[in-house]
């Protein structure tokens, strides 16, 4: 009878906060239900502001963040990988005050209307890239718009390291050919790839990413660095020329690096070119067939950024014609799917959106992804600085009382901190 009381309870309250009809089974903390036909995953089932996140997040701290802004959580358990806007739709009901999306969703005037009717007023992106957010959709209806930078760096950094040298070194081809079998002794031959000790790096964005890893190329195999940006990276001159006169001092070759004017130096001059720029559209198509013409034939393209900065079709064709030339690549001009051709390439090394995948790092990311929610659902100023580790490490008593990054703050003249 007690069972049947809490079910009943439970049942209600789901129905009172998503307006529909649903079923309900307890489960641990957190409890199942149907809402409007999607399954979903309840916490804190009695909170009075209504998130959706719309893929399951890791970690649990992004969770403390929403239950302590007393926000009831439905976390969407849909089967489809990628979710459809009818879904998201359905999701959303007509109660939602705010939602964690993801990068695969297209957010823009469709789901920010849907959003708006259900009287929801934050959106946090699950990722720092929001290519996939019409944010100026979101500013007409007053929805603030988070992101989740600054935990990203180092972990994507490595990611686009590790492409570059399993590019290089042949690593994939390698694995490919000893699982078949196909090892039946040393060869001097066999694999030969480059070496990138004392040869030049390349990057396209000297971002926080981008001089992450310009930095490990070059520490870790003293590289030379050629970079093109409009801003020039005061900090990454600073500290190559400091190792450079390191190693001067040690009687080692010294590392030099050099911002140039045009993205075609780059192309020309670098033995691995790494790309690290937004995608907008002036990086849509940036290396194309004429460009990849301009790099050196047995040069390494590594892209974790966007997949449309580069001609998919056109780099297919790169690589057929020049088997020396290899890539490295995390992301696919029409992801998740690859342009014809470009699986049956041996020097492409492929992988699917990864770079981001430390646990470290996409736990921080769920947890600046929540601190966006429900920082704007509490009434907290913007953060908006650079340094967002508070968020993420100290303990959760003493977080800051900020949303961590919102990047329509300033349209929608929210209060950052510094001036609250
Ligand atoms: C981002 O956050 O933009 C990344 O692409 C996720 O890996």
């Amino acid at each position: 009878m007690a069972l049947a009381r809490a079910l009943l309870a439970a049942v209600s309250s789901v129905a009172r906060h998503s307006g529909s009809k649903i079923s309900i089974a307890q489960r641990g903390l957190a409890s199942s239900a149907i809402v409007n036909g999607v399954p979903v995953e309840v916490h804190n089932d009695s909170g009075s502001k209504r998130v959706v996140v719309t893929k399951s997040l890791p970690g649990d701290r992004w969770l403390q963040y929403l239950v302590n802004a007393d926000c009831r959580v439905e976390v969407c358990k849909h089967p489809d990988i990628i979710l459809s806007n009818a879904t998201i739709k359905q999701l959303l009901g007509t109660k939602c005050d705010g939602v964690i999306g993801q990068l695969t969703e297209d957010w823009g005037e469709e789901l920010f209307e849907a959003l708006r009717q259900a009287g929801g007023k934050a959106y946090s992106n699950y990722a720092v890239g929001y290519n996939n957010v019409k944010v100026h959709e979101a500013t007409q209806r007053g929805i603030p718009v988070g992101n989740t930078p600054g935990v990203l760096t180092e972990t994507t950094a490595e990611l686009a390291a590790a492409l570059t040298l399993a590019a290089a070194r042949r690593v994939v081809e390698a694995d490919v050919f000893m699982r078949a079998g196909h090892y039946k002794g040393w060869l001097p031959t066999l694999f030969v790839g480059q070496l990138l000790q004392n040869k030049t790096v390349g990057i396209i964005g000297a971002g926080r990413i981008g001089a992450a890893y310009a930095r490990m190329m070059v520490e870790g195999h003293k590289m030379n660095l050629v970079y093109y940006d409009p801003y020039p990276n005061k900090q990454l001159e600073e500290y190559i020329r400091l190792y450079g006169e390191l190693l001067r001092h040690r009687g080692e070759p010294p590392v030099a690096v050099r911002r140039v004017e045009t993205m075609e130096e780059v192309l020309q001059e670098a033995d691995v070119v790494s790309l690290h720029c937004n995608l907008d559209a002036s990086t849509r198509h940036l290396i194309n067939a004429k460009r990849l013409a301009m790099m050196k034939k047995d040069a390494v393209l590594v892209n974790a950024a966007r997949g449309p900065c580069i001609d998919e079709a056109a780099l297919v064709a790169h690589l057929k014609a020049n088997p020396d030339f290899r890539c490295g690549l995390d992301v696919f001009e029409d992801e998740p799917a690859m342009k014809p051709g470009l699986a049956d390439c041996p020097n492409a090394v492929i992988v699917p959106h990864i770079a981001s995948a430390s646990m470290w790092t996409r736990s921080g990311m769920a947890t600046l992804a929540a601190a966006n929610v429900a920082g704007v659902l509490s009434g907290y100023p913007v953060w908006n600085k650079v340094d967002i580790l508070p968020f993420v490490e100290k303990p959760m008593s003493s977080v800051p009382q900020a949303a961590p990054s919102i990047v329509n703050a300033k349209e929608l003249g929210l209060k950052l901190v510094a001036d609250a």
